[in-house]
């Protein structure tokens, strides 16, 4: 009987790669690392074949332990700054008699470009750019965890997911939307409208979240079936269904806003870093005259995520045969605002009550 552990399995991506796991691996023994009670009881409720482990990012000895007992650890929750979350569970899958698998979640910031809205951008392949991928800077987002996983082939199978952005609907119990929904909805409000860096002409590699929990299956399917061939030290696979400017996204995410009474027009405004950074400071309460959030602050992050180039190539997951199987991203986008904003307007009813 196959034991997976899953860390960060009830989030956008973790959520939609433990429904399938569920779905497809009836037999499985799957236990899940969750914050609180409420988290596992809402868990099971869902899954009642799956056990919840309660714990978080910081709790090493338990993480450490769930993975000794674990076959393959499929960590989806947020790398950076738990280098040692991370250690954990790759401590707790050394040592066995046979290897065992580390599935981890990068993510493809680590190539993100100058914010300026331009198209002049290089595109990433995982096979035919791995040597670069492997060469990056330490200062890189991403670099340091990806590493440390990295170091660990020696003793356990790894592979590392790094997705471009992730759209869709999840079936995650706790986080159904995206993790940039608030983001462009925050923006977008302080502006009144849509908008773009420049003219928008940065390419943003996105995936559905289907899609790309399918990648994690995939790689599932080759542990079980102890396939060693797709693990390592360049077992290094974006995430990546399309790629798309980003002034052809704000075109069809505008009109959605705009339905939703998030702005006030549909027409999509030309800013600068500087000034969508402040927006996503401030939202709705943003002018021209606010002061600049700090260069390391997450709506400055967030700005500079707009104006971006993420050209990124799937070969690697590609050649497993793995094929992107949703449609265009921009087609999720009025039932994913639709149903943040209902949510958000859920919460407000309530603190109001
Ligand atoms: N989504 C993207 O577009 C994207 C793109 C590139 C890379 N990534 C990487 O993928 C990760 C997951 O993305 P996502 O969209 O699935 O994010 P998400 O919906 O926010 O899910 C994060 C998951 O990690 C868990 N988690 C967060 N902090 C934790 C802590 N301190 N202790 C224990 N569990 C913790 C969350 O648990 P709770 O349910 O308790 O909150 C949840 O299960 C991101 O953090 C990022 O590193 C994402």
């Amino acid at each position: 009987m196959a034991r997976i552990f899953f860390i960060g399995g009830t989030g956008h991506i973790g959520g939609a790669v433990l429904h399938k796991t569920v779905e497809r691996n009836a037999n499985a023994l799957v236990t899940v690392l969750v914050r609180d009670a409420g988290k596992a009881q809402r868990l099971v409720s869902k899954y009642p074949q799956v056990k919840p482990v309660i714990g978080d990012l910081e709790s090493f000895a338990v993480i450490e332990a769930a993975s000794r007992e674990a076959d393959i650890v499929i960590n989806a929750a947020p790398d950076i700054t738990h280098d040692k979350a991370i250690e954990s569970a790759i401590n707790g899958l050394t040592g066995r008699s046979t290897k065992g698998y580390y599935i981890h979640t990068s993510g493809a910031s680590i190539l993100w470009d100058e914010p300026n809205g331009s198209k002049e951008a290089r595109t990433w392949d995982d096979v035919d750019d791995i040597a670069d991928v492997l060469a990056l800077d330490l200062d890189k987002t991403h670099s340091v965890t990806d590493n440390l996983v990295r170091n660990a082939a020696a003793d356990v199978n790894v592979a590392i997911i790094s997705p471009g952005f992730v759209g869709g609907m999840s079936p995650s119990i706790e986080h159904p939307t995206p993790i940039t929904t608030p983001g462009f909805i925050l923006t977008s409000r302080a502006f009144k409208a849509g908008f773009q860096i420049a003219q928008g002409e940065n390419q943003h590699a996105w995936i559905h979240v289907e899609d790309i929990a399918d990648m994690y299956m995939l790689l599932v399917e080759k542990a079980l079936a102890a396939d060693q061939n797709c693990w390592g030290k360049e077992a290094y696979y974006f995430g990546v269904g399309e790629v798309i400017p980003f002034s052809d996204l704000m075109q069809r995410l505008a009109p959605v806003l705009h339905k939703h009474g998030v702005i006030e027009s549909a027409k999509v405004q030309s800013v600068d870093t500087n000034d969508a950074a402040k927006a996503s400071m401030y939202g709705a309460n943003y002018s021209e005259e606010s002061v600049p959030p700090a260069a390391d602050s997450w709506a400055m992050h967030i700005a500079i995520m707009y104006g971006v180039n993420m050209r990124l190539r799937a070969t690697r997951m590609t050649k497993l045969g793995w094929k992107p199987q949703k449609g265009p991203i921009v087609e999720t986008f009025d039932e994913v605002f639709g149903s943040f904003l209902r949510s958000e307007r859920e919460a407000a009813d309530k603190g109001k009550a």
